[in-house]
């Protein structure tokens, strides 16, 4: 890296940025600790097309969404010139930066800085690199912790993330994370504790714990659940949530939370990914689907009432219309309050991608139809099993319409509800029950 005083500047130093990101809530908090490092800087947040410089935090793991960086930078590119100001510096950052590098300005030479996920506190010496006209480009996986050199958690709306594992053991044959993201490691105990008290400073009122192994997150010795028991001792933080959970790191004292932590809501995301034991030992899932169902029930059984969402894939290599149909008796045994589900995309360097044997695209859109109706039934279903409740309602932000918040219920679900203040937390009786949403009264403002 060239030092930025040693070289004049062949372009100014961006005074404002955007941030984008796309992908997985991971990427949200990288992009939000991104803006908050550059804030530090003296940069100052404005609309993407306004700004000197557009960081584009991006998803790796479909292909679709690897692609789509490429059609966002020719548009920026576009904007600019149509609006006859210059091309703003654009970075490229997240997990196709990790995964291609050097090969996004060889491809898309608009770009000038490519930073990935275990980087980005190095920003500031890359921008200066970047505009002394260099193309800047750090991928390193560095030992030290970036989280020690970001800045301190700033103001927050109600729902704050924070990501406290990062990387992938699991070597699933179809995903990229373990190449992308790393190696598992947790962050110790005291920086999540810190950070979750600066969170709930900062006016957090819900933490949403992150990690692609969420539930594997461990620390001499302890565990997911002891990390949430001394997080619910904050006692300004309302609610907690985890996620994505992988059923193996299912620990019988993070099932027992379930029961025991008020603040713990009742939510889990625990990916199944197919209903065929067959294609789960192809895809190196290392369970099975009668394990996986047995762990839901042990959940169900001290929590009765626990929202139930997972992904899937449909038109793994080699998937018959036989085995797609034990998926969806799966889910027909799980019963879920919502799902994801997506069509098998092959990835550059995942052993799945050599396995041959692709399925059909038209089969596979087919597949993903039928699989996602049934998901929306039981969405569905879900939803309207909560009408004529009360339950209390986190308020996040305004509706469409004047004076509507919208809010969560503790099972994840967007209610909408007339009054009431950004980060209340009230009691709403649930009124009228969509597929997507559910519209309440809140009880304390009716009275009010
Ligand atoms: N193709 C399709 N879906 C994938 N996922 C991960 N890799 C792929 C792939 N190659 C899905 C999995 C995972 C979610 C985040 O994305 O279902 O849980
Ligand atoms: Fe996408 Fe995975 Fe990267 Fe998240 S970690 S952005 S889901 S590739």
């Amino acid at each position: 890296m060239t030092s930025p005083s040693t070289r004049p500047p062949s372009r100014p130093l961006p005074k404002t940025f955007s941030v984008k990101s796309f992908g997985c809530q991971m990427n949200a908090y990288d992009g939000a600790r991104m803006a908050e490092l550059l804030e530090e800087q003296g940069l100052v947040a404005v609309e993407t097309d306004e700004a000197d410089l557009v960081l584009l935090n991006t998803c790796h793991i479909r292909e679709k969404a690897a692609e789509k960086v490429y059609s966002d930078i020719g548009r920026l590119t576009k904007t600019a010139q149509g609006k006859g100001r210059a091309k703003p510096m654009i970075a490229v950052a997240g997990c196709v930066a990790q995964a291609e590098g050097a090969e996004i300005p060889r491809r898309a030479p608009a770009v000038d800085l490519v930073v990935g996920p275990q980087a980005y506190h190095r920003l500031p010496d890359l921008i200066a690199e970047a505009a002394s006209g260099k193309k800047a480009l750090d991928t390193d996986m560095p030992a030290a912790s970036k989280f020690d050199a970001l800045p301190k958690r700033r103001r927050q709306g109600p729902g704050a993330f924070l990501t406290v594992q990062e990387g992938c053991d699991k070597f699933c044959t179809y995903c990229v994370v373990p190449y992308t993201r790393g190696a598992e490691i947790s962050r110790p105990w005291g920086q999540v504790v810190d950070e979750a008290k600066a969170l709930v400073d900062a006016g957090a009122r819900e933490i949403t714990l992150l990690g692609q192994n969420v539930n594997a997150w461990t620390h001499e010795g302890r565990g997911l659940h002891d990390l949430i028991e001394e997080l619910a001792r904050l006692p300004r933080l309302a609610r907690i949530r985890y996620t994505t959970s992988h059923p193996n790191d299912m620990a019988d004292g993070l099932i027992a939370a379930h029961r025991d932590i008020d603040k713990l809501m009742p939510f889990l995301h625990l990916p199944v990914q197919a209903g065929s034991d067959r294609i789960l030992k192809a895809m190196n899932r290392s369970h099975d689907v009668a394990s996986y169902l047995k762990l839901i029930d042990r959940v169900r059984a001290v929590r009765p009432d626990i929202a139930i969402s997972g992904d899937f894939i449909v038109g793994f290599p080699g998937e018959t219309d036989a085995e797609f149909e034990e998926t969806l008796s799966a889910v027909r045994a799980i019963g879920h309050a919502q799902a994801f589900s997506f069509k098998y995309s092959p990835r550059p360097g995942t052993p799945a991608a050599t396995m041959g044997d692709a399925v059909p695209a038209a089969v596979m859109d087919e597949r993903l139809q039928r699989l996602q109706a049934l998901i929306a039934e039981q969405q569905y279903a879900f939803n309207r099993a909560t009408l004529g409740k009360t339950c209390a309602v986190l308020i996040e932000r305004d509706g469409k319409l004047p004076g509507q918040r919208l809010g969560k219920s503790p099972w994840l679900q967007s209610v909408l509800i007339d009054g009431g203040a950004i980060g209340d937390l009230v009691d709403v009786t649930i009124t009228q029950a969509g597929p997507n949403s559910l519209q309440g009264e809140a009880k304390v403002l009716a009275a009010a």
